[in-house]
């Protein structure tokens, strides 16, 4: 495991955009697993750039995103399908038949899980990863307790997700209590993961992440056994790290 530790979140944010560049360069019809939520806001932004500025090449390349949330439709202003077109597919190459996002509108939502596991194995696996981290440890919307072996699936939000989540929301009662996420074990079998984090309401899931044991109490801390993660976060998230080893400017 690979620990990063940047200035602020704008500096992760252009790392792990340059890891992602990176990748496409070496491997044009590369897969990706696409992450949502405010933290990778920026690496879009930035693979964006790289693709108008410099020419990145997306029209080999196909996506995978962690998850959607379960009866929320797609023209919805907080489907993930919403948010990844919005703030990142409407702005690159890539062919819309290389997108894939959970179906959280299927009639029948154990198929939709089982045809996103087989999707990603006729892309070949997840070369590279990409994820955020929940306060509460959760990666993707694998929640606390969440099997460390499991597949994709439909999982029920904890009200800390809810509550995270509400600020996107009118209210508290319109934010989803369900979601199709892939599993923990779905996850691990990427090729390569980069977790990012940004900021002190993190601290306390990283601390856990890098340094406590593995747990299915805090489903992030697999990553501990992953040969190819990367943990890449700001100096505010890692300002609990007791053992801190490399510090990267
Ligand atoms: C999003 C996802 C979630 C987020 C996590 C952090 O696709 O899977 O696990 O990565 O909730 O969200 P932010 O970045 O908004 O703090």
């Amino acid at each position: 495991m690979l620990l990063i530790i940047r200035k602020d979140h704008r500096s992760i944010c252009l790392y792990a955009a340059q890891q992602i560049a990176a990748e496409i360069r070496q491997k044009p019809h590369c897969v990706l697993g696409l992450a949502t939520g405010s933290t990778p806001l920026g690496v879009y932004r930035e693979l964006i750039r790289i693709h108008k500025k410099e020419g990145l090449d997306f029209s080999q390349v196909q996506t995978f995103n962690l998850d959607e949330y379960v009866n929320l439709p797609k023209d919805h202003n907080q489907s993930y399908y919403y948010f990844m077109k919005k703030y990142f597919f409407d702005h690159i190459n890539i062919h819309p038949f290389s997108i894939h996002i959970p179906d959280g509108m299927a009639e029948d939502i154990e198929t939709e899980c089982l045809r996103y596991e087989e999707q990603i194995l006729e892309a070949g696996g997840i070369d590279l990863q990409l994820l955020g981290i929940g306060s509460n440890g959760h990666i993707a919307f694998n929640e606390p307790f969440s099997s460390l072996g499991s597949r994709t699936r439909i999982k029920t939000l904890t009200e800390k997700t809810r509550r995270d989540n509400a600020r996107y929301f009118a209210s508290m009662k319109d934010v989803p209590k369900y979601a199709i996420t892939m599993g923990v074990g779905t996850i691990m079998d990427s090729r390569k993961l980069i977790l990012m984090a940004t900021g002190q309401r993190k601290a306390s899931a990283i601390k856990t992440t890098v340094e406590g044991p593995i747990t299915a109490r805090v489903p992030a801390t697999i990553v501990q056994i992953h040969p190819y993660a990367t943990i890449l976060i700001d100096r505010v998230a890692a300002s609990k790290l007791t053992q801190a080893l490399k510090i990267a400017e």
